[in-house]
């Protein structure tokens, strides 16, 4: 029994022990296993951790999309343009566009120097199929044949020739207005050739005194959808009258709407030509196209950089204004590929809207305040002018044209002139409630 009580004793102590120790080892393997393994509150913080982590790449994913869209916003105010919007006419066939033939009317007379500008027109036209060039010559200067007639052997150019060479009879005031005489006469004849006799949909008239710009022929072809296809627009002008170097931004893309007339090549299409054509005055004709009886309140589309300048001191008109003004127009030297961009922010129902507020949320300053510099940190100033004298007096003092034709001053769309005053934009403009033109302003 002792024996027996003591075995049983020995067994429940070995039995104990034995519990115990099992019990110990299990603490011992399973602490250990925790203290490795993650307790759950440490799992939540990771949890916590890894969505930090995806949070941030997404805030820095914004902070770049946003960043690529102020750039963007920046590019657009920076070239003071619209947000591009979508060409009606051009989308779908705009290979039509593409195909349509431009014919290069170029005007001559008694220069042989025109050599000079029909170089630049065959170094820069793509192809003489897209662009044929047909040189019309007055005055019968034999010289002046010669040398054409070269490109048509060398360039397959065509040569037309004025037939009516007669002598237009003027009252003595008006016989030193002669060459204008003759130039209307001759103009009115050669557009009848290109539109009556070659047949063809559109033109682009030259001057034997202009050099054009490399990208001269891209930029018509990118406006040619506009002219189509907006009927305020009548005319594309290579043009800036405001054009001077130090006068424009350095921005080659930079395209208006004008209410003024530049000519100096410009594009037309035979819809206007058969429309003035049979009413062509017989002299003064670019400023009898800027009379309301034919602008009928149309614009042309016209370059902030200048597409062509000219070289012709020797000419009709004096030497003068081509020393004081011409000779200093800036001549776009870049290359802009036109109609890679969208231009339909050009057309009436975008363009109004947006040049409106742009113009007249500009901040307001006197004219003395443009001119000592003291707005220098605004980008654009606006300048107010109401009456005529007021305008051609502020004009005269930031340097821009001040003359008006048919009441338009030169450049200007909705009676706002734009242009560059020592690096900063101006917009010399008319008040908000601004509705026409006064024809009286001379
Ligand atoms: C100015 C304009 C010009 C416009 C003309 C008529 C400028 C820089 N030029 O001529 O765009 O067409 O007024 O208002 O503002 N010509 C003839 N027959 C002639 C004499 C000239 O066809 O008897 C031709 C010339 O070859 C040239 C054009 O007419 O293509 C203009 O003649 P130009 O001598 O250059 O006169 P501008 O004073 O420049
Ligand atoms: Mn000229």
């Amino acid at each position: 029994m002792r024996l027996n009580s003591m075995r049983r004793k020995h067994i429940v102590f070995v039995v104990v022990t034995v519990f115990l120790s099992w019990n110990a080892i299990m603490y011992y393997v399973l602490m250990s296993r925790h203290s490795k393994k993650m307790i759950p509150r440490d799992m939540e913080l990771d949890n916590l951790d890894v969505g930090i982590q995806n949070q941030l790449r997404r805030n820095l994913a914004l902070l770049a999309k946003l960043q690529g869209i102020r750039n963007k916003t920046e590019m657009s105010l920076k070239t003071n343009k619209p947000e591009r919007m979508v060409l009606p006419d051009r989308k779908g066939d705009g290979s039509d566009m593409n195909k349509v033939v431009l014919p290069i009317l170029m005007i001559a007379c008694d220069r042989v120097t025109v050599s000079r500008s029909l170089d630049l027109l065959i170094k820069y036209r793509t192809t003489k199929e897209r662009f044929p060039i047909i040189v019309s010559q007055d005055c019968a200067h034999k010289p002046t044949a010669d040398v054409i007639q070269k490109y048509v052997v060398s360039d397959n150019i065509k040569h037309i020739k004025h037939p009516n060479l007669t002598n237009i009879e003027l009252n003595k005031k008006d016989k030193k207005f002669l060459g204008y005489y003759k130039i209307a006469r001759h103009y009115k004849w050669a557009l009848n050739q290109i539109f009556l006799k070659f047949n063809y949909s559109a033109v682009i008239i030259v001057e034997d005194d202009l050099d054009i710009s490399p990208d001269f022929f891209e930029y018509f072809s990118a406006t040619y959808p506009i002219l189509t296809s907006d009927p305020s627009v009548w005319c594309v002008s290579a043009w800036n009258d405001n054009g001077k170097g130090g006068m424009v931004s350095d921005d080659p893309e930079l395209l208006y709407r004008s209410d003024f007339f530049p000519g100096l090549g410009w594009m037309m299409e035979r819809k206007i030509w058969l429309e003035i054509g049979p009413k062509w005055p017989v002299t003064f004709w670019d400023d009898w196209m800027r009379h309301q009886d034919q602008r009928k309140e149309r614009v042309c589309i016209r370059p902030e950089i200048c597409r062509t300048s000219t070289f012709g001191k020797k000419g009709v008109s004096r030497g003068l204004y081509f020393d004081k003004h011409l000779k200093h127009i800036k001549l776009n030297d870049q290359f802009v590929a036109f109609t890679q961009k969208n231009l339909s922010y050009l057309m009436k129902e975008n363009y109004d809207p947006w040049f409106t507020h742009m113009v007249y949320e500009t901040p307001e300053v006197t004219v003395a305040e443009v001119m000592s510099g003291s707005k220098k940190h605004l980008k654009a100033l606006r300048v107010t002018y109401t009456t005529k004298e007021q305008f051609k007096a502020t004009a005269k003092k930031l340097g821009i044209m001040d003359d008006f034709k048919a009441g338009v001053p030169r450049v200007a769309y909705r009676g706002v002139v734009s242009f560059v005053f020592k690096g900063q934009r101006i917009y010399f403009a008319p008040k908000p409630d601004w509705q026409k033109y006064d024809i009286k302003w001379k």
